[in-house]
């Protein structure tokens, strides 16, 4: 059977893998729908997947990767011109920190061994920055914003000669036609988009569009900039891409490519563009994948259907038990339960995703009870007896508002978590959606107090520090009574009292990251409050801390409510699904207290003890502390976007300067 079947099979992986999938190639234009077979010169850490799709960077820190094509431009002639369409993606390794860009870019040398990553966006360095030998026509798309050269935010395109302080910037947005309204386009969604870019020397203007995917090429221009390029361009060019990370990193992928240097550049097919590999887990290879179903295949066309069943009934239950496993018996379950439970990690019964992993629900065969569990993949056996003596421990805390953790087991690069199961899901449905019922405000404030008790007695009263570094709402579960239980310990680390904390990645989601935890990269209790004061805002307001598509004053939660108090009409920021009906001390005192947990100056935010006894009315909130609490959270946000350029170069003496640009006023 094998004799017959292999070559055959060969002969299909030969036609899949190798069908030249770029055409059109010529000395006056190209097309690549996906970059097989192409001619490119890679360089860095760009790399050409087995599916087509050029990666310029992945998310190894401070790298940048290259992709060049030789062009012949004749400079002399009168209708110099190019044309130019490519679909780009970037998908970040933490949500919504970019890090740091990609550039289409016209060079004379495709050399750029001597450039940095980070801001200098691997195709210059801080000594040929700005010279006009260079002859470097770039096209940024940059994800961070970096003040040394003068960048406008964090999700930009820029046109720089020579120098990567632009001669000409814009935010990335494209015009809706169904809404009739210009949109924000992150670049850093992870989806494709769209780039097309066109010199004509006729009328000496170089013009940049943007767009979704789907999208067809808009009539107007992103950015346009009339400039005479021959005193840049020489004869003799490379086109291509570069991208790079800094102290935060974003995978760079182009997956199809039109090059024409008279008329229009071709379209690409966009069907036939590779897919972009779903968000890996640290641990995986991005190999591995590929190399798995070549092997299944192959031992599925080579062992015997008997010996398949075999395999897979083994295969199946497969777990890890170590011997100083031992003394966290109780918390230990079999896999093969925790399989039968989910009726084999069925979609069906998938509850959610978070940052760490799926969760499902389950039913333990043995006592019928309802469980979630949830798949963290994580580092073959690295860490893992500290890990497993964590959740051990974190086993055993008991909180009346804390999810509280069963159990583990564990698999090959995979830990299962098994928690109670909370039957109303979690609070951001409830508040941001229409899915579930409106929650009343006497609701709400107990939630609120059953959290902050939560944190306080994780902070303060445990046996030893517990930080939860990722309070919001979509973090807080509800149970049965629709009393809020504060989940997800997947981040947390734990600290024995009095040691100090050390961390090696910010984690968190932003608009409830401190502002100084981008900084020192240091979460403490009072980065726990700041996230805190985001969650109490949320549940008063009824919205996200940031809201794109609100209205600049309104954008920023913390600054709207702020503007507002001070302006006499702090109630006027309240859900308005609540219809009026809440107590106004109470609203006013969860906003006051938002604004006071969101103290830009840690030390000016209150404990999570304090916090617990101005719920419960036991002390009253000073409200002369809010005085100096001018957050700008927009500034701090654009400044944690901002990290990853300035991160690496601010010294210890800087950062106080860079500092007050979070207590700058607007
Ligand atoms: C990125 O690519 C380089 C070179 O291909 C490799 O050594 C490195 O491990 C990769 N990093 C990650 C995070 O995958
Ligand atoms: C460049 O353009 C000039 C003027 O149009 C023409 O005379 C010359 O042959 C062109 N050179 C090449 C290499 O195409
Ligand atoms: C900057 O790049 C140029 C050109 O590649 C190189 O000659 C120069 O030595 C580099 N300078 C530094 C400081 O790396
Ligand atoms: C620009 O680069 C050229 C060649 O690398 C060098 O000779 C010149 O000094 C540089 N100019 C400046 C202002 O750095
Ligand atoms: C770009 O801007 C710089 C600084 O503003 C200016 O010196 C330079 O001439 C501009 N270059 C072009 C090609 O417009
Ligand atoms: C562009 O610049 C070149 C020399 O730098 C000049 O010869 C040419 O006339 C200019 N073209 C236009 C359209 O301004
Ligand atoms: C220049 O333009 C003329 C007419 O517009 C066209 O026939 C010719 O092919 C163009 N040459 C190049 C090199 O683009």
């Amino acid at each position: 059977m094998t004799t017959t079947i292999l070559p055959v099979y060969f002969l299909i992986l030969f036609c899949i893998y190798l069908k030249p999938q770029a055409i059109a190639q010529n000395e006056n234009q190209f097309i690549y729908n996906g970059f097989h077979g192409s001619r490119l010169h890679l360089d860095g850490v760009a790399e050409i997947h087995p599916n087509g799709l050029l990666q310029l960077t992945n998310t190894t820190k401070q790298e940048a990767g290259h992709a060049f094509y030789p062009v012949k431009l004749n400079t002399s002639s009168r209708n110099l011109s190019f044309s130019t369409y490519f679909v780009f993606a970037m998908v970040p390794e933490l949500p919504n920190l970019g890090g740091h860009g990609l550039a289409f870019t016209v060079s004379p040398v495709m050399n750029f061994a001597q450039a940095l990553p980070s801001s200098y966006l691997g195709i210059l360095n801080s000594s040929n920055n700005g010279n006009d030998s260079n002859h470097l026509l770039a096209v940024e798309f940059d994800t961070a914003k970096s003040p040394e050269f003068n960048d406008i935010n964090n999700n930009h395109v820029g046109i720089d000669f020579n120098s990567l302080t632009s001669n000409a910037s814009a935010p990335v947005t494209y015009y809706s036609t169904s809404e009739r309204i210009s949109k924000i386009l992150p670049m850093i969604s992870g989806k494709p988009i769209q780039v097309w870019i066109d010199y004509d020397k006729g009328e000496n203007l170089l013009n940049v569009r943007v767009a979704p995917i789907q999208i067809p090429k808009p009539e107007l221009s992103l950015l346009s900039t009339r400039i005479n390029l021959s005193s840049i361009l020489l004869d003799s060019m490379y086109v291509g891409f570069s991208a790079a990370t800094g102290a935060i990193a974003t995978s760079h992928y182009i997956l199809g490519w039109s090059f024409s240097r008279n008329g229009q550049a071709k379209n690409l097919e966009l069907s036939k563009l590779p897919s972009i590999p779903r968000k890996k887990n640290p641990s995986e290879k991005p190999s591995l994948e590929l190399t798995i179903s070549l092997i299944a295949v192959a031992v599925s066309l080579i062992f015997t259907v008997a010996g398949i069943v075999y395999y897979v009934r083994r295969k199946k239950y497969e777990e890890i038990r170590e011997d100083w496993e031992q003394e966290y018996g109780p918390r230990r379950f079999s896999y093969q339960d925790l399989y039968k439970a989910t009726k084999g990690f069925k979609d069906k019964g998938l509850l959610g995703t978070g940052g760490f992993g799926k969760v499902y629900k389950g039913v333990l065969p043995s006592s019928k009870e309802q469980v979630a569990v949830k798949k963290v993949s994580h580092d073959s056996n690295q860490g893992m007896k500290e890990f497993v003596a964590e959740i051990s421990s974190m086993g055993r805390i008991g909180h009346r508002n804390l999810v509280k953790l069963l159990g583990y087991s564990r698999r090959k690069g995979e830990l299962l978590l098994v928690y109670e199961y909370m039957p109303n899901g979690s609070l951001d449905k409830f508040l941001f959606t229409n899915e579930k019922p409106n929650l009343n405000w006497s609701q709400r404030y107990r939630i609120l107090r059953g959290v902050a008790s939560a944190l306080m007695y994780l902070h303060e009263e445990w046996e030893q520090v517990v930080l939860h570094r990722d309070v919001k709402a979509s973090n807080v579960l509800l149970d049965a009574d629709l009393n809020g239980q504060l989940s997800d310990f997947g981040l947390a680390r734990l600290y024995d009292h009095g040691k100090n904390p050390q961390t090696t990645h910010v984690v968190g989601t932003i608009g409830y990251i401190a502002p100084e935890l981008t900084r020192t990269g240091k979460a403490t209790k009072s980065t726990d409050v700041f996230a805190f004061g985001a969650f109490l805002l949320e549940v008063a307001c009824g919205r996200r801390p940031i809201e794109p598509q609100a209205s600049p004053e309104e954008m920023f939660l913390v600054d709207w409510v702020l503007e507002s108090w001070k302006q006499g009409a702090i109630l006027e920021t309240s859900d308005p699904r609540l219809g009026g009906y809440y107590s106004a001390d109470e609203m006013s005192l969860v906003l006051k207290l938002g604004l006071l947990c969101s103290h830009a100056k840690a030390a000016s935010r209150p404990s999570m003890r304090q916090v617990v006894q101005y719920l419960d009315g036991a002390a009253l909130l000073p409200e002369r502390l809010l005085d100096g609490a001018t957050v700008n959270n927009e500034a701090s946000v654009e400044f944690v976007m901002s990290v990853p350029s300035s991160f690496e170069k601010i010294s210890v003496d800087s950062v106080s300067s860079s500092e007050s640009i979070l207590y700058r006023g607007r």
